[in-house]
């Protein structure tokens, strides 16, 4: 793993626009798996300014995402595409054909965790950018996730409930389940680039980089991959 340690929120995320268009900048048709929550925004409004300010185009770029919930209307603001497309797709040039986002369509839900793992084993992605849960999941591969696991449905527990809550206006809105994209399918990515901020991260943190690789902190499998970057910043990484 190559480990970055910022000063703050701010410098990771400008790091992370750094690293990221050092990798995409030489491919024509970058495939980008996209994860949501607090952590990226920031790294998204650099994408975002690249495009409004400095022209930088992502006409050829084709996105995809790493979880979404289950049972939530279509337009609802909680769904992770309302979110992708309110942060980065509205905001820069990528072709509307070019984003392949799960359950944005009309597939049964377990036809689409088969056809989601089929893209991405057979299409591996050049770059698939991961927040850290506190409790050390990836996408919504929570503790107890085996190392093999594919896309599909899982039902979120207590710690990320709790977490998502703030974002809700009351915690029993939370969805129970969601489609998530599985452990095998994130290591089968060429490159991830992993963000983490804040100290209730550090603990996750320490796990996924020092700890043994244990389906209890999913995101220390991470450490099987060749081309995984950590950006992280002071505060994340004070229990290293
Ligand atoms: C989101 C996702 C989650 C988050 C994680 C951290 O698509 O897959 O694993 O990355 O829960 O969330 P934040 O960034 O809100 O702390």
């Amino acid at each position: 793993m190559k480990l970055i340690i910022t000063k703050d929120y701010e410098e990771m995320s400008k790091k992370a626009y750094t690293e990221f268009s050092s990798i995409i900048n030489k491919i024509e048709e970058p495939k980008i798996g996209f994860a949501t929550g607090s952590t990226p925004i920031g790294f998204y409004k650099e994408i975002v300014n690249s495009y409004q300010k400095n022209g930088v185009s992502y006409e050829n770029l084709k996105a995809y995402n790493l979880d979404e919930y289950i049972g939530l209307n279509q337009d609802n603001q909680h769904r992770y595409n309302y979110f992708l497309n309110h942060h980065i797709f509205n905001k820069i040039n990528v072709k509307k054909e070019n984003i392949d986002i799960i359950l944005d369509n009309n597939n049964p839900i377990l036809m689409e965790c088969d056809r989601y793992s089929d893209i991405l084993s057979k299409n591996p992605l050049d770059v698939q950018i991961l927040g850290l849960g506190a409790n050390g999941h990836v996408g919504f591969n929570e503790p107890g996730t085996k190392f093999n696991s594919k896309t599909r449905v899982v039902e979120l527990n207590e710690v990320t409930i709790k977490d998502n809550s703030r974002l809700f206006s009351n915690i029993d809105e939370v969805p129970k389940h969601a489609i998530t994209v599985g452990i095998t399918d994130i290591l089968n990515a060429k490159n991830i680039i992993l963000l983490a901020s804040g100290i209730n991260k550090s603990e996750a943190v320490k796990k996924m980089i020092a700890g043994e690789i244990s389906e209890l902190c999913p995101a220390s499998y991470l450490q099987n991959h060749n081309n995984v970057t950590v950006i992280i910043d002071q505060e994340a990484a004070s229990k290293l």
